[in-house]
């Protein structure tokens, strides 16, 4: 049997939006409900209902106290509203939103004077209730022969139609219509949902040999449906269910077509398909199959038949699918159904709801997922497993960090392993944790960070004196600065690099080098064994500037230089960067001065030789009067200088030509 099942078979719009909306409130505790004539043109479901509680009533005249009444899609006449209200009747409104467009046009048309025409048939209850928005004053047409007959009223017509009518006898009535009434407005209001299906169905009934609409005797769109079929189709046949067409192998080796009308539920549908794809299973096959009943509270595995962006459809291998929707898929509202699973994945999930008349059963992987956690957080707290969370806020007394889907508090004591002013800067942050309490009826979870911090740097702290040497290099992570230098946790503990080893240049402070929370390149320098105390170098011995000056500077060379410091015995000046040497007061000018300021000043830039070289001890020798004419010396008192800053007698009264006469450099060491 080739079987074909037209896609818009089963429920519209309108009633699943009922239908699933009458199912929640049977579900609801503490409230009754009853619908306004049966929800639907289908006895399953409305015996359902009944069963779980929401009953039907035919008039409000026969409500009792306490009721919600339920309006079914086909919606009511205005004078039921005010009844309602005048009544004080609490109601839900599940008047499809098209019906109810219907039901504002001829209102409004009709308060401005229109003659409405409603082309339907006048028995069903959508016709009733939308006569009743214009006072029951509307011209009723079902048929082409009735419009004919009719007298064209004197005023503007004002025309609309059942949403389910049949198409083409809607066109004929207009285009008469149109011809015999002078003034007229003309709403097409037949549903999109009820045109698609026809014209799916017409087109499904060209292509089969056998054709078969399913739906009620009393439903006017299965009906309509079923006309149009059998008008293309000559084996049509119009069932409320498989069951009531008798022996289907009849049909073997023929092309079945199968549609429904917009009241079928999609279990009657499915329930079509199988019997007539499994005619040739055995009874004990289909007897296990039948057995495989599902719950609700049950916990199922399928596989994911199709993938959408409000649900994913699993098949459970059942005459249902599970249905989960985008909602219950995962605990992050940014990720879509797509971007958790794909067609053919394994799934389970949760049986929150099994709706047999929806033909399908309602999961939740989200639920199944929280569960799950709660089960890892139960056994973490057991075995003292360690968990990560992400801090998402602070709270009076702690902070809150979640866990998948679970909020777990840390008291403020335990929220690190060192006082923390502002317990702000934690959030955001992933963080390790034990379960210290859990309460499950309140599910209320407590966590220690302070408890798992401590522990890892025990571990840490063990594992870095094992291996710890000088000359070892490390990444660290710059912790704090002091006026004295910088320091570095280097995986559990922390070293000091001392500012004269963060740069080669002269610096006032650490942070004109580091700041905290750079990750740096230190070694160790030297471990105090006693106190367990590190000094960390930093400076790259490459860009030693001393280094450098010793490839490029040569007794004898003339070089460029800016004076940077002046002392009685003499001048220093910057020869290149960090590297300084000491122009000695008598190398100052050709002649006897008493201060170097006398010829030089702070910043001057000048011509230099050098005269001599202790790259041992990190001293030059230079000399501006090597670069100048040699004058005849004047014979004059040598001026008074300070005790402290006199320099050795060595350099009065004769030429420093040699290193051994020069004074201490600057303080940079390597
Ligand atoms: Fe509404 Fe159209 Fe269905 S009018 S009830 S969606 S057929």
């Amino acid at each position: 049997m080739d079987i074909r099942v037209a896609k818009t078979a089963g429920f519209c719009f309108g009633v699943a939006r009922a239908v699933d909306r009458a199912y929640q409130c049977a579900e609801e505790d503490g409230k009754k409900y009853c619908t306004l004539g049966p929800i639907i043109h289908n006895a399953q479901v409305v015996s359902d209902l009944a069963e779980k509680g929401v009953g039907v009533i035919d008039s409000l005249d026969n409500l009792q106290d306490d009721v919600t009444v339920i309006i079914r899609t086909h919606g009511v006449p205005k004078s039921v509203y005010q009844e309602l209200e005048n009544r004080g009747i609490p109601y839900l409104d599940l008047t499809c939103p098209f019906v109810k467009k219907i039901h504002t046009l001829v209102s409004t048309h009709h308060a401005e004077g229109c003659q409405i025409i409603i082309i339907g048939d006048s028995r069903h209850p959508e016709v009733i209730g939308i006569n009743g928005w214009c006072d029951n004053s509307a011209i009723i047409i079902e048929n082409l022969e009735q419009a004919e007959a009719l007298l064209p009223p004197e005023k503007k017509v004002c025309i609309v139609a059942q949403t389910t009518f049949n198409k083409n006898i809607y066109k004929k009535i207009i285009f008469f219509l149109k011809k015999t009434c002078q003034n007229t407005v003309i709403f097409d209001t037949i549903c999109n949902a009820t045109e698609e299906r026809q014209a799916e169905s017409q087109m499904l009934a060209g292509e089969v040999d056998v054709m078969v609409v399913l739906g009620g005797q009393n439903s006017s769109n299965t009906q309509k449906l079923y006309q149009i079929c059998k008008g293309v189709c000559p084996e049509a046949y119009c069932a409320e269910s498989i069951e009531a067409l008798g022996d289907i192998k009849r049909f073997q080796n023929k092309r079945v077509g199968i549609t429904a009308g917009a009241s079928t539920p999609a279990v009657i549908i499915k329930e079509a398909i199988n019997k007539m794809e499994n005619q040739d299973k055995d009874f004990a096959t289909l007897l296990e199959e039948s057995l495989k009943a599902i719950n609700t509270g049950d916990i199922v595995t399928g596989t994911v038949i199709e993938v959408g962006p409000t649900e994913v459809i699993v098949d459970l291998g059942v005459k249902q699918d599970g249905v989960i929707p985008a909602s219950e898929i995962s605990d992050d509202p940014s990720l879509t159904p797509e971007d958790i699973v794909k067609v053919g994945d394994e799934i389970q999930g949760y049986v929150v709801r099994v709706n047999d008349v929806e033909g399908k059963i309602t999961l939740s992987k989200k639920r199944l997922d929280s569960f799950k956690t709660w089960d890892a957080i139960e056994a973490a707290r057991e075995n003292g497993d360690i968990l990560e969370g992400k801090v998402d806020g602070v709270v009076n007394g702690g902070i809150i960090v979640t866990y998948k889907s679970f909020r777990v508090f840390v008291p403020a004591s335990l929220a690190n392993d060192r006082y923390l002013t502002d317990l702000n800067e934690l959030v955001g942050k992933t963080v390790p944790f034990k379960v210290l309490e859990i309460n499950k009826g309140r599910k209320r979870i407590v966590g220690n960070i302070k408890t798992v911090l401590m522990a890892q740097k025990q571990e840490l702290e063990k594992a870095f004196w094992e291996a710890a040497e000088v000359g070892k290099k490390y990444t660290g992570i710059v912790k704090s600065l002091t006026s004295f230098g910088a320091f570095v946790d280097i995986g559990g503990v922390d070293g000091l690099v001392h500012i004269s080893e963060l740069s080669w240049a002269r610096i006032k402070h650490p942070s004109d080098v580091v700041s905290v929370g750079d990750s740096i390149e230190v070694y160790i320098k030297d471990i105090a064994e006693d106190t367990k105390k590190i000094s960390l170098g930093y400076k790259n011995p490459l860009e030693n500037p001393w280094e450098i000056a010793k490839s490029k500077l040569n007794v004898g060379d003339v070089v460029s230089a800016k004076i940077v410091r002046m002392l009685p015995f003499g001048a220093f000046a910057e020869i290149m960067p960090t590297v300084d040497g000491l122009i000695h007061i008598s190398q100052i000018a050709n002649k006897r001065i008493g201060k170097p300021q006398d010829e030089l000043s702070i910043g001057q830039e000048v011509d230099v030789k050098i005269v001599d070289i202790d790259w041992e001890n990190k001293k030059i020798a230079l000399s501006i009067r090597a670069l100048l004419p040699v004058e005849e010396p004047v014979v004059e008192e040598a001026p008074a200088v300070e005790a402290e800053d006199a320099e050795p007698t060595s350099y009065t009264d004769e030429v420093v030509n040699t290193i051994g006469d020069a004074v201490e450099a600057p303080a940079t060491e390597e």
